[in-house]
């Protein structure tokens, strides 16, 4: 039975274009998944505290000699944690926010990327342990930022994400970007907009699954 970690980003929640996209790969996943669970994380609902020094003493410190202060302090990233280490598949929905990843998808980076438990240095290189996962990022966009255009360089979105999963372990990655979602405040239909990156999410979420049920 394989499991689907589902987790939005956006604060826009019913006219979020990354929600409504991670919602079609969901209801695909379930279709081609009858017996499958899915996670569904929300990071504008959870709230997630910035980490401090204590929290990484905490995380450095060997698992069996930390106080119970230091377990309770680590114990939303130990959540965190379980719930990307069951999970086989990953969904991620991510609005461009200031050219980068938006502050609530930071701050649950900041508690899932773990020494010991995402990553670790072997012979002094850095080995992911978030092994065998495959992940889709569904990205929206208000301006376009596609290859060989002059803005292209600003998108510090994809770039990250995928350096910073790999990192983890996580390089079976696809990106997916719904590019100029900037247009729908001036008047662009919603249905218009969203049709051709429905149908591209949904051809994908087919295509991974494989006809496995
Ligand atoms: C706080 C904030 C910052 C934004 N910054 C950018 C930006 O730097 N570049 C851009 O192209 N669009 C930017 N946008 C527009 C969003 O990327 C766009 O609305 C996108 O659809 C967001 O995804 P969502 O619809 O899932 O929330 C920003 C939107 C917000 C709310």
């Amino acid at each position: 039975m394989s499991t689907l970690l589902h987790i939005n980003s956006s604060p826009l929640y019913g006219r979020s274009v990354s929600r409504e996209l991670t919602d079609a790969f969901v209801s695909e996943w379930k279709a081609s998944h009858p017996d499958g669970t899915v996670t569904d994380r929300d990071l504008n609902s959870t709230s997630i505290p910035p980490i401090t020094a204590d929290w990484v003493g905490a995380v450095y410190t060997p698992e069996d000699a930390r106080t119970p202060e230091q377990k309770e302090l680590l114990s939303l990233s130990d959540t965190l944690l379980a719930e990307l280490e069951q999970a086989d598949e990953y969904v991620i929905g991510v609005p461009m926010h200031n050219f980068g990843i938006p502050s609530a998808l930071k701050l649950w980076i900041d508690q899932i990327a773990r020494v010991g438990r995402t990553f670790a240095y072997v012979d002094g290189a850095p080995k992911g342990l978030l092994v065998g996962k495959k992940a889709t990022f569904i990205i929206a966009t208000g301006g376009i930022y596609d290859a060989q255009t002059q803005m292209a360089s600003f998108n510090f979105v994809e770039p990250y994400l995928r350096s910073l999963f790999g990192f983890l372990g996580v390089t079976d990655a696809t990106f997916l970007t719904a590019g100029g979602t900037m247009a729908l405040n001036y008047g662009t239909d919603r249905e218009t907009f969203l049709a051709p990156h429905l149908k591209a999410v949904q051809t994908h979420a087919q295509a991974i699954s494989g006809g496995q049920a």
